[in-house]
């Protein structure tokens, strides 16, 4: 029981500062765009009061401004040449520009926000079908557009200055570096998740895709809603992931309406299926045609409709992402909203998540293609567990966050309960005031030793509970507690994962510290290190793993760099 526990305050002190440095790299983004009139104008006026607004905001709170800001926004494919002030100028005539910014992705993009939808509206009004010889269009009007200079006054060689925004992470290697020029492995944790965490405008850029193809589906469902779930909204998204997009058609499917008791009602005529996912099935179906013929930018679109959750799959070529969009997903949403929440408690958690997520990927234990590796939910889970499990426990049971809902909590979809707090100032956690170092030390440390073979993972309960099925790996659903979000992964997969565990948690126990060399090639250390490509997984089995690193490279690493700093101190 949450009550049953000696709870106290957040650790105001060490979250403000965290969040403040997230604030400086905001800052520093908006400054590099130069975009953000409103956002520079109130900048200097925030205080630490709406720090803790911005802090506590509930998904639900963010999910809804952010849909708003993309209704009000375009995107537009622009020529380089084109210059910034005579876009803008041109742009203005149909209202206040709230918010741009450029990206590159197979040539130059701008983001365009307005102050109002009508601003929108007055643009599309004036905007003309192109002309195209030799070939015809489908005349389907979106908010994608593309801007053609009609004007002999700018020459090609005309330089326009664009200031575009990263949509994609540093390479492997250059993080490597930029760690290993950090002070500490807390200070590299924290560079990380700011290095490769979704950005302020990737993020819009994601919503506005989400809303480009909520106007596909609109064609057959007015009332629908296209909502991002996944890493895109649960705080442990990195640049470049895939985009998870949720067909909401709650609205209109009539599963929360109440029917009147009495007197004459009318109700719609309606096709039926045999079943809730043949529904789905059907309106997947009907929406990736329609992706598919109409949907400009939108290409390789694939109906994968008779996986465990039927979706359709494709690219959205103007922003570069990889796109999954499902229906009837209400649990995937619920998960995202949990992730969401423990990310929020303590900024450990994000940081940790990241640093492992980062890991496992340059490892490739985890992989973009489905298959018999641990997926970044999983792993996230089981970084959840980790710090559920830390004495004094870092972050609450999913069963105390239960007991903590209110009434309007309440939630059960088909027959399990999701139900957990909302309100975040409810909820007290434990004084636990542990590094990041020490965190990232023990994770590797937890799991190099844990009995995988008999016991399972469980953020509901907190605790291991026995396994309840023979599969390398078990982790319960946290909602659907019969399934196990793993069950894809084999033992060769397993194995590999806790010898690299065992690896990392000794290369961390060498105390290697950093000795600035002032080389724009510093030698990796620290974090650094475990992002080194590994000889370790795969060779051996976990049966004959010692608790040593089989990489003779990184032992032949880490004696130069203890070389290096003895000849430094003497
Ligand atoms: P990325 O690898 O960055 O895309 O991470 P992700 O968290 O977005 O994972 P993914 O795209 O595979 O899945 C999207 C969301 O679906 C997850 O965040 C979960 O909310 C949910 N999800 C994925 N796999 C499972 C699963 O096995 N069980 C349940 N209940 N939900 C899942
Ligand atoms: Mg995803």
């Amino acid at each position: 029981m949450a009550s049953s526990l000696a709870m106290c305050r957040l650790h105001m002190t060490g979250r403000s500062s965290f969040v403040k440095s997230l604030q400086k790299l905001d800052n520093f983004l908006h400054r590099c765009v130069g975009t953000d009139v409103a956002a520079a104008q109130t900048e200097t006026a925030r205080t630490d009061e709406s720090d803790e607004t911005e802090r506590h905001k509930s998904l639900h709170t963010l999910l809804e401004e952010r849909q708003k800001q993309a209704e009000r926004s375009v995107l537009i494919s622009c020529q380089s040449r084109t210059s910034e002030k005579k876009f803008l100028k041109h742009l203005s005539r149909h209202g206040d520009v709230q918010k741009y910014f450029f990206y590159e992705s197979y040539g130059l993009y701008a983001v365009v926000e307005f102050a109002t939808r009508e601003s929108v509206a007055s643009l599309l009004e004036g905007t003309v079908i192109p002309f195209v010889s030799h070939e015809s269009v489908v005349p389907f009007k979106s908010r994608l557009l593309s801007l053609r200079n009609l004007s002999s006054t700018d020459t090609p060689n005309q330089q326009s200055g664009h200031k575009c925004q990263p949509q994609t992470t540093i390479p492997i290697n250059e993080l490597i570096q930029r760690l290993s020029r950090e002070e500490s492995i807390n200070q590299q944790l924290t560079f990380l998740t700011e290095a490769y965490q979704i950005t302020e405008e990737n993020s819009r850029l994601r919503f506005l895709v989400c809303s480009l193809l909520k106007d596909c589906a609109a064609a057959y469902f007015p009332e629908c809603d296209i909502k991002p779930f996944g890493s895109t909204v649960n705080g442990f998204g990195k640049l470049g992931c895939d985009l998870d997009m949720f067909l909401d058609l709650d609205s209109i499917s009539g599963w929360n309406v109440k029917m009147p008791k009495s007197g004459l009602s009318l109700e719609f005529q309606m096709k039926r299926a045999n079943s809730e996912r043949a529904v789905t099935q059907s309106i997947l179906s009907v929406i990736g045609e329609c992706v598919d013929q109409f949907g400009p930018g939108c290409v390789g679109v694939q109906k994968i409709l008779n996986a465990r959750c039927p979706l359709v799959r494709f690219a959205h070529q103007p922003s570069g992402f990889q796109c999954d969009l499902t229906a009837n997903n209400r649990v995937a949403m619920k998960s995202t909203e949990l992730l969401y929440l423990y990310g929020e408690l303590d900024p450990r958690v994000r940081s940790l998540v990241f640093s492992v997520r980062c890991w496992a990927r340059a490892h490739s234990i985890t992989s973009s293609i489905p298959g018999a590796w641990i997926t970044n939910f999983s792993l996230t889970v089981m970084v959840l567990f980790f710090l559920q499990k830390r004495n004094p426990p870092i972050i609450p049971t999913l069963d105390q966050l239960r007991d903590l809902a209110g009434p309007e909590d309440k939630c059960v979809i088909e027959g399990n309960d999701c139900t957990f707090v909302s309100d975040f100032s409810k909820i007290r956690l434990q004084s636990n005031t542990e590094t990041l170092e020490k965190l990232l030390c023990e994770f590797f440390e937890f799991y190099s030793t844990f009995s995988f073979s008999r016991m399972s993972i469980n953020i509901r309960k907190g605790t291991e509970q026995n396994k309840p099925e023979v599969a390398p790996l078990h982790i319960q659903n946290p909602f659907e507690t019969s399934l196990n979000v793993s069950k894809n992964v084999n033992a060769t997969q397993l194995d590999r994962f806790v010898a690299l565990c065992q690896e990392s948690s000794w290369l961390l126990q060498q105390n290697v510290t950093n000795v600035p060399s002032g080389s724009i090639n510093p030698t990796p250390w620290g974090l650094a290190t475990l992002l080194l490509p590994s000889q370790v997984a795969g060779i051996k089995s976990r049966k004959k793993m010692r608790r040593e690193p089989a990489s003779e490279r990184i032992k032949g690493l880490l004696e130069s760099l203890k070389n290096k700093n003895s000849a430094k101190r003497s």
